[in-house]
């Protein structure tokens, strides 16, 4: 696992970019992308829709989201199908017919997400997949508990997800549904590239247990030190429970011509 330390956002911003934008431009044909939501990965985001206006295409490009909510009606603001489509997809000029995320208005969730399992594991490989991490160190939807092995299924929320989504919710936690449909950790471990993304001091315990605490499904973010590909890309406030981030600092002055991420 490569861990990035950087001074600011914006930095971590630019570098998730970085790499996505290798994947991008590196592939001499189809390449599928793997996005998650929340608010961790939005200046990366930000980042793509400016250097897609300066000419990055993204024709040949298919996303898979990681999550979503079970029980937003197709269309929801808040449902993640909607908001990629917002912050991201549509200024790329990307075909929704290319964007894939779990049917979460499905009647039958159960059904929806075997169908979803498929559908990634059909299209494989996913080149990158950008990750964020929630406070108690859940990743897509897989709260601490999720066997580090799991494939797309129907998870519950924790009150803790729960409250911290409420604020995309007007604050209303009892508006956040208690039920989401998400990838699993196995199935995102499949990704050839992970790229996760984490900022301010509140993400801080949740990235020290992801990179340097025992393996465990206690901290699903711990699954990253199994995969052969990860970037940690942290800004210093999320940095600060790190006992290796000087190690870090040291390696990035230092790494060699085209060594990339
Ligand atoms: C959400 C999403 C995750 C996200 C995480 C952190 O519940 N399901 O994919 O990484 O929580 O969110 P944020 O980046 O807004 O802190």
């Amino acid at each position: 696992m490569e861990v990035v330390v950087l001074p600011t956002p914006e930095d971590c911003g630019r570098v998730v970019a970085d790499v996505v934008t290798a994947a991008v431009e590196g592939a001499p044909g189809e390449v599928i992308i793997g996005l998650a939501t929340g608010s961790s990965p939005l200046l990366a985001y930000r980042e793509l829709v400016a250097r897609h206006a300066a000419g990055l295409r993204f024709d040949a490009v298919t996303a898979v989201l990681l999550d979503e909510y079970v029980g937003l009606p197709a269309g929801h603001p808040e449902s993640y199908r909607e908001v990629i489509r917002r912050e991201l997809t549509d200024a790329l000029g990307m075909d929704p017919a290319r964007v894939h995320g779990p049917d979460g208005s499905a009647a039958d969730p159960l059904q929806a997400a075997g169908d979803y399992e498929a559908l990634v594991t059909g299209l494989r490989p996913v080149a990158v997949q950008v990750l964020g991490i929630g406070a108690n160190g859940h990743v897509g939807f897989n709260e601490p508990g999720s066997s580090l092995a799991s494939r797309t299924r129907v998870k519950t929320l924790t009150e803790q997800t729960r409250r911290d989504n409420a604020r995309f919710f007007g604050g209303d936690v009892d508006a956040v549904p208690r039920h989401v449909l998400t990838q699993g950790l196995g199935t995102i471990s499949a990704a050839e590239h992970l790229v996760l993304v984490a900022t301010g001091e509140a993400k801080a315990a949740a990235v020290a247990g992801a990179a340097e605490g025992p393996v465990t499904t206690s901290c699903p973010g711990s699954v990253l030190q199994l995969h052969p590909h990860v970037t940690l890309v942290v800004d210093e406030a999320a940095a600060g429970r790190l006992q290796r981030a000087d190690y870090a600092r040291y390696v990035l002055t230092h790494k060699l011509v085209g060594q990339g991420w």
